[in-house]
């Protein structure tokens, strides 16, 4: 019996009921258990074509799964590394594999290679530093990417573009990237991506989408709700016009509804793309926090707390300008402080010397005598 529970899996309670069988029905049924689950892995589940690994501390994929394997599931164990020797059979039927919650940190090339028909990969709720631009075939038939709350640290923004980049996700129609604090896009991330249609940047930190980020994808849904958008520039209303099938959420965003937005709400009026338009609200200024975006008087819009912050930025800049000038002011002088001396004792010799001329002439001048005489000698 304990030979059956480890090969097989089953449940401790099926195997429990059977004691009180016969010796016949014992008999049959470890025979069908047997044929039913030709190598079902140690701490696995096999059933029909499913087989999970769930919660049981596994460091690697188990070996010797079920040849016939289409869904496989080995979530939350510790499996902080998949390589080439994960997979070390063909597994030509296996569509489904899911990976989450394994504290995976490297995904290594030629990882894949041999699962030619996986359609759906989820690697969610992992902490991947490194995953590599070869991880998938040439050829392969991925479609859903499931990439959510797998990276933990801005910097591996470069290890997920060269993974998108790689060329080799020709086919993938959905991928999702919720939950990672993303910031900002690189504007070619998704320039391989032939076939996404479904995007989900959900609660990813996102402040602005760059001109140019979404062209290249024939995108149908983008998930931009719970991100750190403030406004809604131009270049991405174009960028959404350009795709008239394309339906995006935008709410629990911190919209700022200030003068600027005015644009942005008659794009939200006209446009029938935003599904959640009802649920977009202001989160500064204060006074108008939590009211929908729809329903703001665009009379009430002001700019004034901004002129005034404006202003007060030019008046700080303008005393720091004039301070530094000050300050050079009197450097010139203390450095140049010997040479002025001698400028003013200059001066004061110049001084001295015309004053003295002055006084001399002067005097004779003011002799009634002289003058006389010089007044005499003009006629
Ligand atoms: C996971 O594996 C690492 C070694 O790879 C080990 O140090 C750690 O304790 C394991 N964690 C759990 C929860 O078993
Ligand atoms: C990705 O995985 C998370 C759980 O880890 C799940 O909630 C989410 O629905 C999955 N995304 C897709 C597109 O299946
Ligand atoms: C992010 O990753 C870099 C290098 O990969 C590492 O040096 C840094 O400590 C990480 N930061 C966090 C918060 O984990
Ligand atoms: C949003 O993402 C962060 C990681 O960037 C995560 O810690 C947090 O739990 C997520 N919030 C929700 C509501 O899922
Ligand atoms: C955005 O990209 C398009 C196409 O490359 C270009 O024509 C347009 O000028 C760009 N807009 C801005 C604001 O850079
Ligand atoms: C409103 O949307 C229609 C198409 O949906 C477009 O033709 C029209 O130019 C838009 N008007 C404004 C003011 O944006
Ligand atoms: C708007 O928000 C309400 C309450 O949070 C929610 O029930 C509803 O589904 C949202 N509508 C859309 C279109 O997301």
């Amino acid at each position: 019996m304990r030979l059956l529970s480890t090969t097989c899996g089953l449940e401790r309670g099926e195997i429990q009921g059977s004691k009180h069988m016969s010796v016949m029905m014992h008999f049959l049924f470890l025979l069908a258990a047997v044929l039913s689950c030709h190598g079902c892995p140690d701490k696995c589940l096999c059933f029909s074509q499913t087989v999970k690994c769930q919660n049981q501390d596994l460091d690697a994929i188990p070996h010797s799964l079920p040849a016939n394997t289409k869904f496989l599931f080995v979530t939350g164990n510790n499996i902080s590394h998949i390589g080439v020797d994960s997979f070390p059979t063909s597994l030509e039927m296996l569509t489904d594999l899911y990976l989450s919650g394994n504290q995976m940190e490297t995904v290594d090339a030629m990882v894949f290679d041999n699962l030619p028909n996986l359609v759906r990969l989820d690697l969610s709720n992992n902490d991947i530093q490194t995953f590599s631009g070869r991880a998938f075939l040439l050829e392969n038939k991925v479609q859903l990417l499931n990439l959510s709350r797998s990276f933990h640290n801005h910097s591996s923004m470069d290890v997920l573009q060269s993974v998108l980049q790689s060329g080799n996700l020709v086919q993938l129609t959905a991928l999702d990237l919720s939950n990672n604090d993303l910031v900002i896009l690189p504007d070619d991330i998704f320039n391989s991506l032939f076939s996404l249609v479904t995007l989900s940047l959900q609660n990813s930190s996102i402040i602005s989408i760059q001109n140019g980020t979404l062209r290249a994808p024939p995108l149908l849904e983008l998930d931009l709700r719970d991100n750190s958008l403030r406004d809604l520039p131009a270049t991405s209303r174009e960028e959404f016009d350009l795709k008239p099938a394309l339906l995006v959420r935008l709410s629990g965003n911190p919209w700022r509804c200030d003068c600027f937005i005015d644009d942005m709400l008659l794009w939200l009026k006209n446009s029938t793309q935003v599904v959640d338009v009802h649920n977009l609200t202001c989160s500064d200024p204060k006074a108008l926090r939590h009211q929908p975006l729809l329903q703001l008087d665009p009379a009430r819009l002001k700019c004034l707390g901004n002129m005034k912050g404006v202003l007060e930025t030019s008046y700080v800049f303008l005393g720091l300008v004039l301070a530094l000038i000050g300050v050079i002011f009197l450097l010139v002088l203390y450095l140049n402080r010997k040479g002025i001396k001698r400028w003013m004792y200059n001066i004061r010799d110049a001084c001295r010397d015309h004053m003295e001329g002055y006084h001399y002439r002067y005097e004779i001048n003011s002799d009634p005598r002289l003058a006389n005489l010089s007044i005499n000698s003009d006629v």
